[in-house]
């Protein structure tokens, strides 16, 4: 946590942050950057492209606040339908996003996971990310999970999947904690806020079984004009909200 940054921010934008309720788990729907893109008149690649920008800035501002883990949405089952050139737009990103911003994230302590279908990936995006998450596999600042060709529910029928193949009896007595344990998310918190931006109002297959308890923030602004001011504001709405678990509230 840097609280430099912290009070810098608050400052600026009149708020109030606590440090001691910051979201373990963010999770982001990064939505937007085709029609950032239309706005400027530019080609939906361009979008992506700042897209990539505002991921990175969106990283480091995560680490300052102190999130431990990060979880972003960059390409979904559902994304290979789009037009093969920009399929291949958004593989040729991540590679590049890979290769390039490794120091980057080593000088911050970001460690990089990938959940989703990893072998369903083309060639040289495994092999570009393989090196990005081994190098990284060191960082225990933040862990950031890239979802890549990641589905919910293909994260819990591969978790389905694990589970019969279980004997019997442990199967039979298996609780939420042990099946949450057999899903991509494995050993992390869940997470505890959930941003989506462009104003679009639904999860779109993302983390179905993690998401249940999440505290939802949509903005209107798109993913390349995110920023860490931004990403401020949404910590400081999930900090005033009253979690209960169904439970009643402390006050
Ligand atoms: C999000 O931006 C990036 C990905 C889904 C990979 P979009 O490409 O969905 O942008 P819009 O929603 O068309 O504006
Ligand atoms: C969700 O955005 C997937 C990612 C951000 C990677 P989409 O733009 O693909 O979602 P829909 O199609 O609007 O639901
Ligand atoms: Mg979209």
């Amino acid at each position: 946590m840097d609280m430099g940054y912290i009070d810098e921010f608050a400052a600026r934008l009149g708020l109030q942050f606590w440090p001691e309720r910051v979201p373990r788990h963010v999770a982001i729907v990064m939505d937007g950057n085709g029609r950032w893109a239309r706005r400027q008149g530019l080609e939906r690649s361009a979008g992506h492209r700042r897209g990539v920008e505002a991921l990175e800035n969106i990283v480091i501002g995560c680490r300052k606040l102190g999130v431990e883990y990060l979880t972003v949405y960059a390409f979904s089952t559902e994304n290979w339908s789009r037009p093969k050139a920009e399929v291949g737009t958004l593989m040729n990103l991540l590679s590049e996003f890979a290769d390039k911003k490794l120091n980057r994230l080593k000088e911050n302590h970001v460690r990089v996971q990938v959940i989703g279908d990893f072998a369903g990936l083309p060639l040289l995006q495994r092999m570009a990310l393989k090196h990005l998450m081994e190098a990284t596999a060191v960082e225990d600042k933040l862990v950031l999970n890239l979802a890549l060709n990641y589905g919910g529910r293909a994260d819990i029928l591969q978790a389905v999947k694990k589970a019969a193949a279980l004997p019997p009896a442990r199967l039979q007595t298996m609780t939420e904690e042990d099946f949450a344990g057999l899903l991509q998310t494995a050993g992390q918190p869940e997470p505890d806020l959930l941003i989506r931006t462009s104003g679009e109002l639904r999860l779109s297959n993302f983390l179905l079984w993690q998401l249940a308890y999440a505290e939802f923030y949509f903005t209107d602004t798109l993913w390349p004009d995110f920023d860490e001011a931004e990403l401020f504001r949404a910590i400081c709405a999930y900090q005033g909200r009253s979690r209960r678990f169904g439970a009643l509230s402390e006050e």
